[in-house]
């Protein structure tokens, strides 16, 4: 079976990343997660008091961001300390989600992404991959849910890791989120016309999974 690229697009908190990282071991294939590489630059900019675009712009070039294996799971690396546990955060993502409106955060990010799909076999999860990143990808899914269940899913993990959310204000956030990752100026979050959209609101993980393995196979 010759390798594909496989781009995952859709809304913040409905399990992109799961998936994209399950459909990776399936198929034997990297993963990568691009939201993490924008909250990396988000917790860069949070550390440094960066709030204004051109000091984040001139910063870009101090900027690296990477990934690790440790204990069985891919981490983010911000200049080579693993952030990963630092940039699961509501603020860290609020502020990914503002530094990826500049236009040269978003350039900047996009050509590595380029760069570790050059050789495909890659399962690639973000807002723009099948429409920016990798336009010609073979496979292309744009994930939906709605936003309470989105909320729920995110107030859930929260909790799992100790916090203490209020579903309002999270619900808010969702709703906040898929605003500005839809109406922005640069590369909006927006379904490829050749992407085939999986709404998993009422599906179990596992009746998801079977769906995507499905489209997956008929790359065989
Ligand atoms: O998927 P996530 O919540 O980890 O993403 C964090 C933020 O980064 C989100 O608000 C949108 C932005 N993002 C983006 O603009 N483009 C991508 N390819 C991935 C994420």
């Amino acid at each position: 079976m010759n390798k594909i690229i496989v781009a995952i697009d859709g809304y913040s908190s409905c399990g992109k990343s799961t998936i994209a990282k399950e459909l990776a071991k399936y198929a034997g294939y990297i993963y990568v997660d691009t939201g993490a590489m924008y909250r990396a630059i988000g917790l860069y900019t949070l550390r440094n008091g960066l709030t204004d675009e051109a000091s984040i712009i001139q910063a870009l070039p101090q900027i690296q961001v990477g990934f690790i294996q440790a204990g069985g799971a891919q981490h983010v690396t911000l200049n080579g300390e693993d952030v990963e546990s630092q940039i699961r955060t509501l603020e860290v993502g609020n502020r990914a989600s503002q530094v990826s409106q500049i236009k040269e955060v978003r350039a900047f990010l996009v050509a590595q992404q380029q760069a570790m799909g050059k050789d495909k076999g890659i399962v690639m999860d973000g807002r723009d991959i099948g429409t920016v990143v990798f336009p010609k990808a073979e496979l292309k899914l744009f994930l939906t849910a709605s936003p309470e269940v989105r909320a729920q899913r995110r107030f859930d993990e929260l909790v799992e890791k100790g916090e203490k959310p209020d579903y309002n204000a999270v619900l808010a956030d969702v709703n906040d989120r898929d605003y500005r990752d839809t109406h922005r100026a640069e590369s909006p979050l927006r379904q490829a016309e050749d992407a085939i959209v999986v709404d998993n609101s009422h599906m179990t993980r596992e009746e998801q999974m079977q769906v995507i393995y499905d489209y997956f196979n008929r790359f065989k």
